[in-house]
């Protein structure tokens, strides 16, 4: 398996447990493992009962498994103050007013989150050294993924700005102002050098996602969970990422054959409709079904959390990575 695993999934599917089910067997396996959750709503810090923050820090109990807590508001805000501070420094002042406008509006917008989750999670493929494996509780969105087409965009881009830039030093030179100064200006560009920055560190993400990642998707046995899955295998394939394995998660238990209450029956009927799912998934979706974990009559955290872990038909050996 890769040493970096995505699990994806809408809403509510179980996401964060079962990544952190996967995390947990993947250290109990051997491997030095990092968790990483992007949810402040039920996340790493509910599932292992010990508050996380952005920096990795170490399960209590668990040897080998760090988990880290991603809070997408203060990514987006970290990220837009990136962006002022990038922008302040190459325009007149009273632009920057103007610029701090629109990062505001920015804030607000959809895919603001996405993209700075996203810039978040390369910076963390990118710094991995410490693990033989990544979780991450949440795997990047069609919307987040088309930027993996950047480089080549912005690799075109970066030539004409080039060669424009080197047109204008050229016609500079000839009307004989000092013959060092254009070469410098253009060799410390800063938005060159930021261009070139953000091509290369998508050029990473697209080969990290490629070569080095595994992306499972979380879904319960209803019909809404099965189209969002659909949709999302047709959203990574764009990208052409594999799902490597589906996660069906929270199926309704079975009632003993010689129990027939009302409950009883209502189970019966209950397991009868996802019986029918779980066969269509069989049968029409690509991915494997690579573990079917039944509902839990509460929260799964503790013991139970290993019980999961031990329903998870997903290998945990590491195969070294080619691109970190
Ligand atoms: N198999 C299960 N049995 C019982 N409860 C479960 C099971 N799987 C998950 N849960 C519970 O369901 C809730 C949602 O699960 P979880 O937080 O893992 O989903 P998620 O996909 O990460 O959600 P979100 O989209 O909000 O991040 C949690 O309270 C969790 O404990
Ligand atoms: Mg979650």
């Amino acid at each position: 398996m890769e040493p970096f695993v995505f699990f994806g999934g809408k809403g509510g599917v179980g996401k964060t447990t079962v990544s952190c089910a996967y995390a947990l067997r993947s250290a109990r396996d051997g491997n030095r493992t990092l968790v990483v959750s992007t949810d402040p709503a039920h996340s790493v810090t509910d599932v292992f009962d010990q508050p996380f923050d952005d920096s990795p820090q170490s399960v209590e109990g668990i040897d080998g498994l760090d988990a880290m807590q991603i809070d997408p508001e203060d990514e987006v805000t970290r990220h837009l103050d990136e962006i002022r501070q990038d922008l302040s420094e190459q325009v007149s002042a009273s632009m920057v007013n103007e610029i701090n406008r629109q990062l505001e509006m920015a804030h607000g917008t959809p895919g603001a989150y996405e993209s700075a989750l996203f810039d978040r999670f390369v910076d963390v493929m990118r710094n991995a050294e410490a693990y033989d494996r990544v979780v991450f509780d949440t795997s990047p969105t069609g919307s987040t993924l088309r930027l993996l087409g950047l480089p080549d965009l912005l690799e075109g881009w970066i030539d004409r700005l080039m060669h424009k830039r080197r047109t204008s030093i050229d016609l500079f030179e000839k009307a004989a102002v000092g013959s060092n100064e254009p070469r410098r200006v253009m060799e410390g560009d800063p938005v060159l050098a930021r261009l070139q920055e953000r091509k290369e560190f998508f050029e990473f993400a697209g080969a990290a996602l490629h070569d080095d990642a595994a992306f499972f998707l979380v879904m319960n046995p209803d019909e809404l969970s099965l189209n969002e899955t659909r949709r999302a295998i047709d959203g990574l394939r764009e990208q052409d990422l594999a799902v490597r394995g589906l996660v069906a998660n929270k199926l309704t238990p079975s009632p003993d054959s010689d129990e027939n209450g009302r409950g009883a029956r209502y189970l019966r009927e209950r397991v009868e409709t996802e019986t029918a799912r779980l066969e269509t998934i069989r049968s029409e979706f690509e991915p494997p079904l690579v573990a079917e974990i039944g509902w839990r009559s509460s929260e799964v955290k503790g013991d139970l959390l290993d019980d999961v872990a031990a329903e998870l038909d997903i290998e945990t050996a590491v195969e070294p990575p080619t691109h970190v």
